[in-house]
């Protein structure tokens, strides 16, 4: 059972405590699971992720203590805060269990408004903390992208437009070797020497195209800039009308180095089905962000698929692909923008699959996935925008993320 409230796991060796416990919870709009003993608390932590732990001390098995040392040492599940529920009443477990990392210490029998209290406490702040770290990610992405396009811009600018007239200077010198050639067509010995040393005739083609290269090159970190400013929406306001595409195609123009043929697997090859779209009345730098993760998380999975495979082995003769594509549509009366992204990478096992959208779950290495792709993208999509997000996915095959934007509500509310 799912509920707005929160979920908490409730574990305790006393199937009569487990009741009285339970009933409080449900009564007061909880989603409750139990545990009998801490083993078996840690083990259905393995797939579902609760919003707060309510822990009895004296258990048969592992103790309380020991269950809250073990699921703080799990990276998957230390962010979740446990509330000791115990006879224990001294003051020595008291701060024991304090020091382990519980956030709270309840003495049974316990009162039930204090306990409902204290769990809305606890439940609140943690919200709190997860809004904070989603907020500080995102604006530290656009800080991010600020300080790098204001530092490229203005050196390639200056390159850009220096290279313009490198080109014509080049001309003019050549243009003055010509009328030296043609006034004085029997050159010194010296002269002849040096000619044939720097291959004149090649230098001349060589250094006319050495600059085409140039320009093409800045101009391509010109294009990554305006990509960039427009990725975070740097100058405009949070809420306009916005071509996704343009969003799409800037976010996979930022990643196209990770896109880029590497050691273990070719290119990744990125589709287009873009159906025409209407301009969407939403807030672009949040979209952006949607796109960038759903789009990295694709890489990564792909990545992860030929880790394994050696550079030339059978794997390599298949593309690694990313589709993109967007379609409007009319579904019980109600206008929506579609946006499918599929990628042929790892896929998502079906033991994991009820997860991959809480917080901070993840099954990257630490240091390089926070778990919070997903759980942001979520709350951007159906909070923020009054949409879906939804997946399907087959293990080895791979992933396709779907989304839906309702384009008339925030329209005519806010626009
Ligand atoms: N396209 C995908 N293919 C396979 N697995 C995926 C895909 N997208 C997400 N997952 C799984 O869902 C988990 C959660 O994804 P999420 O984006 O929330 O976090 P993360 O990528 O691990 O870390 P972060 O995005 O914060 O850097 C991933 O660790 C991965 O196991
Ligand atoms: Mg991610």
């Amino acid at each position: 059972m799912i509920s707005n409230k929160g979920q908490i796991l409730a574990v305790d060796d006393l199937p009569a405590n487990l009741k009285v416990i339970s009933e409080t919870l449900c009564n007061a709009g909880y989603a409750v699971s139990t545990a009998r003993d801490g083993e078996m608390a840690l083990k259905s932590l393995q797939h579902y992720q609760p919003d707060l732990i309510l822990l009895d001390i004296l258990m048969p098995g592992i103790d309380g203590f020991e269950t809250c040392r073990r699921l703080k040492a799990d990276r998957n599940t230390s962010h979740i805060p446990v509330i000791f529920l115990t006879a224990l009443s001294d003051t020595v477990n008291k701060v024991k269990g304090l020091e382990l990392g519980g956030v709270d210490y309840i003495t049974k029998p316990f009162d039930q408004a204090e306990l409902l209290a204290r769990i809305k406490v606890h439940i609140n702040l943690k919200k709190a903390q997860v809004q904070l770290i989603q907020e500080s990610k995102l604006s530290m992405l656009g800080e991010l992208v600020t300080r790098i396009a204001h530092e490229i811009n203005n050196p390639i600018t200056f390159i850009y437009t220096n290279i313009n007239h490198a080109a014509q200077y080049h001309e003019e010198l050549i243009h003055l070797l010509e009328l030296y050639e043609a006034q004085f067509p029997t050159p010194s010995q010296e002269i002849k020497d040096w000619r044939e040393e720097i291959d004149l005739s090649f230098l001349k083609q060589d250094y006319f195209q050495l600059l085409e290269s140039m320009k093409l090159g800045t101009e391509r970190i010109k294009s990554i800039v305006v990509s960039l400013r427009s990725f975070a929406k740097l100058d405009e306001a949070e809420w306009k009308l916005f071509d996704l595409h343009e969003g799409l195609t800037n976010t996979v123009m930022l990643l196209s180095y990770h896109l880029q043929r590497n050691y273990n697997r070719k290119a990744v090859k990125v589709v287009k089905n873009y159906e025409e779209l209407p301009l969407v009345y939403c807030n672009p730098a949040q979209l952006n962000q949607v796109f960038m993760n759903l789009l990295m998380n694709a890489i990564e999975a792909i990545d992860e698929k030929y880790s394994n495979h050696e550079p030339e082995g059978e794997a390599m003769l298949e593309y690694p692909q990313i589709v993109i594509s967007t379609a409007f549509e009319v579904v019980d009366r109600e206008n929506l923008v579609c946006i499918h992204i599929s990628d042929n990478g790892i896929g998502i096992s079906e033991t994991i699959q009820p997860q991959i959208f809480d917080q901070f779950f993840t099954t990257k290495s630490t240091g390089k996935g926070a778990g919070l792709g997903l759980a942001i993208a979520k709350q951007i999509i159906t909070e923020k925008h009054e949409g879906t997000i939804t997946y399907t996915s087959e293990l080895g095959k791979g992933t396709k993320f779907m989304i839906a934007i309702p384009i008339d509500r925030k329209n005519q509310l806010g626009y």
